[in-house]
Parts: C-alpha cells; sequence; structure tokens
C-alpha cells in the first residue's frame, strides 16, 4: 500500500520508486555505464532552494545537496540570473581567449579566501584539481632541488577518480587497477577517533607515525609535499587540531608544501569558508570544486605565487578552464555566501543539526557508534548491536526508508550516511528533516 504524506515541506504521492522512475532507470542502464548508478532511484525533474521534486509530484527535503554541491540552494536565483546574463549575451565559451566575467570572478575569488592564496587556476572537476595540485608540488620539488618528488598522503582518503588522484588515494583496492604503487607517494594512517582512542594524543600519533616513515625515507631530501582531505569523505571525519598543527609544524622545518583537498567541504560547507581552516593552519596549495558553484562544472587550485606560476605558458590549462559561463555561477556564489551570511548560517545550523543527531545517537546507542562532521555537514556511522561491526547494510536501510518518506540522505555504500543540506534550508525544514530521519531508523530497526 502507497503511503501517501503531505507535509509543509515534503509530499510523497506515489509508490517510490514509481513505475516510471523505474522505466527510465532501467533503460539508461542500457546504455549507461553502470559505474555511474550508485545513487537512490530518484528521477530529479526539478531541485529548488532545499527542496527535490520528480515529474510525478513527489517532493523531498534534501539533504544532499546534490553531495554538497548546492550550497546556495538548488537554483539559486542569483546564480541563475548571472548564468543566464552571459547566456544572452551570447557567450558559451571561448577556450583561453579572456573573459571579462572570469577576471572579475578571478579577482574575485582570490580577494575572498585567506592570504596566502595569491593566484587561482579554474578547471572543471575535482579529481582535475587534485591532479593539478600533484603536478603542482611535483614541479615544485625540481624547483627547489629535492632529490625525488615524493608526495605523504592519508590512508582511507579520496582524492578523484582519475588515475594521478588514485595513485594517492588511500583505498587500495580503487588504485588496484593501475597496476603498480608510486614508489614516491607514502601514506600514514588516517588518525580516525577509534584508532587514538583516548589512549594517544593526536600530536603524539603524528610524531609516532612520520618517524616510522623517516626510518624508510630521507624527508628533506624525497618529500615535497602532503597531501589532505580537509576530513575523510565518507565519513565526515576530522583529524584532531593537535596532529595537523603537529604536522604543519614539520612541514614547514622540511620544506614540505601542505596541499588540502578541501573539494568536499569548502565554500560554507563546514560553518567556515574552507573546512581546512578548523585547524588553524596555513596551507601552501587547496584543491576546490563541489560547492564553488553550487552549480555548474567549475573546480579550482589556489596556491602561493612562487608554486602557482611554476608551469610555463600553455602547459597547464584545459578547453574548458574558466569557463565564462561557470565563472559566472562561481562570482553568483561567493556573492550569495557573503551577501546572506551563509557561513554563518552554516555555523548555527550546525548546531541545531549535530544536537539533534546527538540526541538521536543517545536513543540509538548500539546502532549508532558516531555522529561526525562540522556545521552543516554531518556523518552518522551504524553499526551492527551484536557484533558492533560497522553496518553499510543497516545503512542503506535507513536511505531507503527516508527515501520513501520525502527526504534525500547521501548514501555512502559504507557504514554512514551523509547529512548535507543547503546552507539555505530553513530551521523548521532542517527540523522536520531530521524528524523524518529518526523515524527512518525506528523503522530500518524494527524491520
Ligand atoms: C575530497 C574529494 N576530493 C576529490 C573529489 C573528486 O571530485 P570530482 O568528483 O568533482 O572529480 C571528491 C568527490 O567526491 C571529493 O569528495
Amino acid at each position: 500500500m502507497i503511503k501517501m504524506i503531505k507535509t509543509k515541506f515534503r509530499r510523497i504521492v506515489t509508490k517510490i520508486p514509481n513505475s516510471n522512475a523505474m522505466n527510465l532507470i532501467n533503460n539508461l542502464k542500457k546504455y549507461e555505464v553502470r559505474s555511474m548508478h550508485g545513487q537512490l532511484p530518484v528521477v530529479w525533474d526539478k531541485a529548488k532552494n532545499f527542496q527535490v521534486w520528480d515529474k510525478e509530484g513527489n517532493c523531498w527535503i534534501d539533504f544532499t545537496s546534490t553531495i554538497f554541491v548546492a550550497n546556495v540552494g538548488h537554483s539559486n536565483p542569483k546564480v541563475k540570473k548571472a548564468i543566464s546574463s552571459i547566456i544572452d549575451n551570447d557567450l558559451l565559451h571561448s577556450y583561453t581567449f579572456i573573459t571579462e566575467i572570469r577576471a572579475r570572478y578571478i579577482k574575485k575569488l582570490i580577494k575572498s579566501v585567506p592570504k596566502q592564496f595569491e593566484k587561482a587556476f579554474l578547471l572543471s572537476s575535482g579529481t582535475e584539481a587534485t591532479e593539478c595540485a600533484i603536478k603542482l608540488m611535483r614541479m615544485y620539488s625540481h624547483k627547489v632541488g629535492k632529490r625525488k618528488p615524493g608526495i605523504i598522503s592519508f590512508e582511507g582518503s579520496m582524492h578523484g577518480r582519475t588515475m594521478g588522484a588514485q595513485m594517492l588515494g588511500g583505498n587500495q583496492k580503487s588504485r588496484a587497477w593501475i597496476g603498480f604503487d608510486d614508489p614516491n607517494v607514502h601514506r600514514l594512517e588516517f588518525p580516525y577517533p577509534w584508532v587514538l582512542n583516548g589512549k594517544i594524543s593526536g600530536k603524539e600519533k603524528f610524531r609516532h607515525d612520520i618517524k616510522k616513515l623517516e626510518e624508510k625515507v630521507n624527508i628533506n631530501k624525497d618529500i615535497v609535499g602532503f597531501m589532505l582531505e580537509a576530513y575523510i569523505g565518507w565519513g565526515a571525519v576530522f583529524y584532531p587540531s593537535d596532529y595537523i598543527q603537529e604536522l604543519s609544524k614539520f612541514a614547514k622545518e622540511h620544506n614540505i608544501l601542505i596541499c588540502v583537498d578541501d573539494i568536499q567541504g569548502g565554500f560554507g560547507r563546514t560553518g567556515k569558508l574552507f573546512a581546512y581552516q578548523h585547524y588553524d593552519i596555513e596551507p601552501d596549495i587547496i584543491c576546490c570544486g563541489k560547492g564553488i558553484s553550487s552549480s555548474l562544472p567549475l573546480s579550482a587550485v589556489l596556491g602561493r605565487k612562487d608554486v602557482m606560476d611554476i608551469p610555463d605558458v600553455g602547459s597547464m590549462s584545459s578547453t574548458h578552464s574558466a569557463n565564462p559561463v561557470c565563472c559566472a555561477a562561481g562570482l553568483a556564489v561567493l556573492e550569495e555566501l557573503f551577501d546572506k551570511n551563509l557561513i554563518k548560517e552554516s555555523e548555527r545550523k550546525g548546531k541545531i543539526l549535530h544536537s539533534r543527531l546527538n540526541e538521536i545517537k543517545e536513543k540509538y546507542p548500539n546502532r549508532i557508534s558516531y555522529v561526525l562532521g562540522k556545521g552543516l555537514l554531518a556523518g552518522v556511522l551504524f553499526i551492527n548491536p551484536k557484533t558492533k561491526k560497522p553496518d553499510a547494510d543497516f545503512a542503506t536501510k535507513v536511505c531507503y526508508k527516508a527515501m520513501e518518506k520525502g527526504l534525500l540522505l547521501v548514501h555512502t555504500g559504507r557504514e554512514s550516511i551523509k547529512i548535507g543540506p543547503p546552507l539555505t534550508i530553513p530551521d523548521n525544514a532542517l527540523d522536520e528533516g531530521l524528524e523524518v530521519f529518526e523515524e527512518a531508523i525506528e523503522e530500518a530497526e524494527k524491520q
């Protein structure tokens, strides 16, 4: 039986997934690669602010922001207007020929970010940004005369799905296709809370692990950079601050660059402009994507002038770099973030989100092991009550239950569910979504 739902913010009027959606999805599957098909079976027809509609009139509260992109709200009117003005002026593409909008956007971007980021390079996807950062760090190692261009990254981290990004990534299985491990990539164990377990501080953990690496590698001669995901994406797991501060001190002592992959956490998501700012450090390079445009394909690498300007004219650009329509979207996002005080709003609403999630955790202590994240970003980690082991199936069940009730959550395929509504979500819609999240857990538990 179909359970109809009509509330202020949700509307479910058909079976979910409905037959039209399933027909379309199954047809698409015939022609499109299966790697594109990990998300929930909802066919998006329209997305506005914090809500998503399908053609049948079902309406969901969106706790995904289309996976941390729509920070200033879906179809934000200012972003739409900026995009339309470029389109209406008949300028869809320019390769690297200069456009006025590109000049305006890049100036505004650099003026809006911490001062050590002096230059910007625009690209289309997050993975291109991390590839570019790898190239810059390695070129820097030649510039300063290091013996090897070694980079230290972290087990469990994710930097994209292209070759360089996966070479650095911390998942052995997902880089196996490459056929070899880069001898100039070294990985440290991620200091998860369950690894430190209250027994060792972040600072001690860093010193301990780097000492082990120093036994194998000459740090001064053979390491040029750290590549850090601002937090581990799948669970919104932040490093302990004292770990990163010690890492930053170490990097300075050994002339090692720090590059932060802030692709997921940037542009206000965590209650600061960039997620790394929670650690009180000054990275040399940062990779941005997702929320940067809240819509169109846009990413960026920002960094120190002496690093960013190493590649020669023409040796680091891409056909779609700095597309004028994407630049217009990026500029409007920055204006929205600052004019509407959305970074502060993310911090304020984040307190509502985390306090409510912690209440739910207290109610289900045998099911929820951790509530992690900051600002309007949360990771809820589930365990099996009997085995106490991570429970990915339960997390999936909760995502499907929530979908049937009109709430979209980030399905990770792991033991975590991630929550990241647009920063523009009103408080009462956030509250309603959290009620539904709790109901979904309760129903999955009963099942
Ligand atoms: C931390 C991080 N780095 C890189 C990427 C890759 O970005 P894209 O999918 O735009 O290539 C992602 C995407 O999920 C990410 O979360």
